[in-house]
């Protein structure tokens, strides 16, 4: 009897290794950071663990390593020693992430391209992406000035990719205009394109030491929404962003895949503190293969369409796959 059989392709480990459609390879992959003011050691993350908040020493070992495992870049975040209503941390050449971004340009060279949150929340004391007006409600053009700022800022520190995530209307167009008047016209922007208020961003609470009451549902996407993902990305694309991003990913694979789908420059997701912790917490208990897992959730991603993604487990996705 004749009749279709996919199985002839599965049969051997070599016929499944030359008919995969997905590979993983170290130069998609992104490697997000912490690195925190005043701290004389790495100090650890209980909700993240085998994740650090690097001192500005260790942040020096940590970006020859990633150099070394050949990943293709790193996002760096920082966690200041202080916070107020405007998050001048940001915007200040000796507030940790500017620092933090001399440092890494400096020790990375050419081998990786060095990445900058520019958002307010790990700066302000009320713990929200932007500036609050009179209401308490997140002033969106208000922080737009300050993203400005915050860009020309990280720039100047050597930031060679800005990770627009605050999730203002109208941020991409805001920052190119900045980058562009201060002579940074060749500074490319990533675009957080769609991110949605997810829960999934649990652990990162504590890995930058956020000071948020209450939620980011005036500015964050709904769970609910896909159309409007694709709106969001659209839009970013129109403002000119170079890159664009979905957020969280996991359980946002289908806005991915319609962001892929459309997009004409490259599409990146986050794997999250959240998909994080509960692949590690899982294992720790025994309940899943940790490789398995780990490998299958990133493969996942790119199927959907990521071109890269960003991971905590970047470094031992890299050195799996040599
Ligand atoms: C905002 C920002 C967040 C994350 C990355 N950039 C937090 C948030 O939007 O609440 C979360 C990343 C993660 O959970 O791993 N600066």
């Amino acid at each position: 009897m004749s009749m279709n059989r996919p199985r002839r392709l599965r049969a051997t480990p070599a016929m499944r290794r030359l008919v995969a459609e997905t590979r993983l390879h170290p130069a998609e992959l992104i490697l997000p950071m912490f690195v925190r003011e005043g701290a004389s050691e790495p100090v650890p993350i209980s909700s993240m663990p085998g994740v650090v908040q690097h001192s500005t020493e260790s942040l020096k070992g940590a970006i020859a390593d990633a150099a070394a495992a050949g990943i293709g870049g790193v996002m760096l975040f920082g966690v200041p020693g202080r916070k107020d209503a405007t998050g001048s941390g940001a915007t200040d050449p000796d507030g940790i992430l500017n620092v933090a971004t001399r440092i890494a340009a400096a020790e990375a060279g050419d081998a990786l391209v060095v990445q900058t949150d520019l958002c307010l929340d790990e700066f302000t004391d009320h713990g929200h992406c932007g500036v609050l007006d009179a209401n308490g409600y997140v002033d969106n053009d208000a922080s737009l000035e300050r993203y400005r700022d915050m860009a020309v800022a990280q720039a100047e520190a050597g930031s060679q990719l800005l990770g627009l995530s605050g999730m203002m209307d109208g941020q991409v167009a805001a920052v190119r205009e900045a980058l562009d008047g201060a002579g940074f016209g060749n500074t490319p922007i990533l675009g957080y394109a769609a991110k949605y208020a997810s829960a999934f961003y649990g652990p990162f609470r504590e890995a930058v030491q956020s000071s948020l009451q209450g939620d980011r549902r005036t500015y964050q996407q709904d769970p609910a929404n896909r159309r409007e993902g694709a709106r969001e990305v659209e839009l970013d694309l129109a403002e000119g962003a170079d890159v664009v991003m979905v957020k969280p990913a996991m359980s946002y694979l289908d806005v991915l895949s319609d962001a892929a789908a459309t997009s004409l420059v490259p599409v990146w997701a986050y794997q999250v503190s959240g998909e994080y912790a509960m692949i590690e917490a899982a294992a720790a208990h025994g309940w899943i293969d940790r490789r398995r897992a780990i490998e299958e959730s990133v493969i996942g991603i790119r199927r959907a369409g990521a071109d890269a993604v960003l991971t905590y487990w970047a470094l031992e996705l890299a050195e799996w796959i040599r």
